[in-house]
């Protein structure tokens, strides 16, 4: 695609309105000013490697936290990998522009999200953009969105240390922390202590880790494998002097959910990894409003 963000679909009333809200503006300039979105608790969804899980975390925990009566917003930041839309089922949604602002897509009375994928003429459609775009365009994401009062913002970042966890760390306002998600292999949890690092460094505190895929119940005879090891999370958080928010296991449930678009908090609430999903955002919630 080009290289002018947020090329949404636009309606609404324009006029008077030279200057399209979805183009870029000039380059910021000196010290990033906190956008103006209205939330009390912004969380950064982090790890080190990729697929391990962080779109998936994010996806559940924002369910969880909307289930849990809290006004939340999903704000997928994976430029290059836009999953979250997919996840939800609601990969053919455009999301609409109108002269001052634009709309997220309203998942329930209480979930609404925000993709670049929202914005791409289609789900094949790739990003090619340079450190300042993508900062622009989360600058709009945050200040340009319509998302209410929200009590959640759960932003869900691409792999690693990059322009999109240093832009919203600098332009969100109340960003309460970050949690660090990691298999439970030596090479994931190394990577994941790496991103919790960087992120503490830019002043964004860990609010914990969570060890995903971590152990599968086998369906034939109810034993656990080890697949990926365990215990990484827990070792990385007691490494890192920071709270372990708990597993949640490898479960091929998972990943249907994940394709179909249907997530697990919603399909299988009562299973032992809807339970885990819950016990996770519980004591995020804790470790966040306490
Ligand atoms: N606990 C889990 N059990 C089984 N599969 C999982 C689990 N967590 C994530 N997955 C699957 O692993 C793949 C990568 O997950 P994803 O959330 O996209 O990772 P990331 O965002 O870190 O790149 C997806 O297919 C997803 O459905
Ligand atoms: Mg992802």
């Amino acid at each position: 695609m080009d290289d002018k963000p947020l090329n949404a679909k636009r309606t609404g009333d324009e006029k008077g309105d030279t200057r399209s809200s979805t183009q870029p503006h000039s380059e910021p300039k000196g010290l990033p000013q906190k956008a103006k979105i209205e939330v009390k608790h912004v969380i950064l969804v982090l790890s080190g490697k990729g697929g391990v899980g962080k779109s998936t975390v994010s996806v559940n925990l924002a369910f969880a936290l909307a289930n849990h009566g809290k006004n939340v917003g999903l704000l997928d930041l994976d430029f290059h990998g836009p999953n979250i839309p997919k996840m939800l089922g609601i990969e053919g949604e455009r999301a609409v522009a109108f002269a001052n602002g634009m709309e997220p897509i309203h998942v329930t009375g209480n979930l609404a999200v925000m993709s670049i994928a929202f914005l791409l003429p289609d789900t094949s459609t790739p990003v090619i953009w340079r450190g300042p775009m993508k900062m622009r365009a989360i600058e709009q994401f945050l200040s340009e969105v319509h998302w209410g009062s929200l009590d959640y913002l759960v932003v869900d970042l691409p792999p690693g240390t990059g322009d999109e966890a240093l832009t919203i760390a600098q332009l969100a306002p109340n960003v309460k922390g970050a949690v660090i998600v990691t298999t439970p292999q030596d090479v994931a949890v190394m990577d994941a202590i790496k991103a919790a690092k960087f992120i503490e460094k830019i002043d964004v505190p860990v609010i914990g880790v969570i060890e995903n895929m971590s152990g599968m119940i086998c369906p034939h005879c109810g034993g656990t494998i080890n697949l990926f090891s365990k215990g990484g999370g827990e070792k990385a958080a007691g490494d890192l002097g920071v709270p372990y928010l708990g597993a949640i296991p490898l479960d091929p449930e998972m990943v249907k959910a994940g394709d179909e678009g249907r997530p697990i908090i919603l399909r299988h609430a009562d299973s032992p990894t809807g339970k885990a999903v819950d016990t996770v955002m519980e004591n995020l919630v804790r470790l966040v409003e306490s």
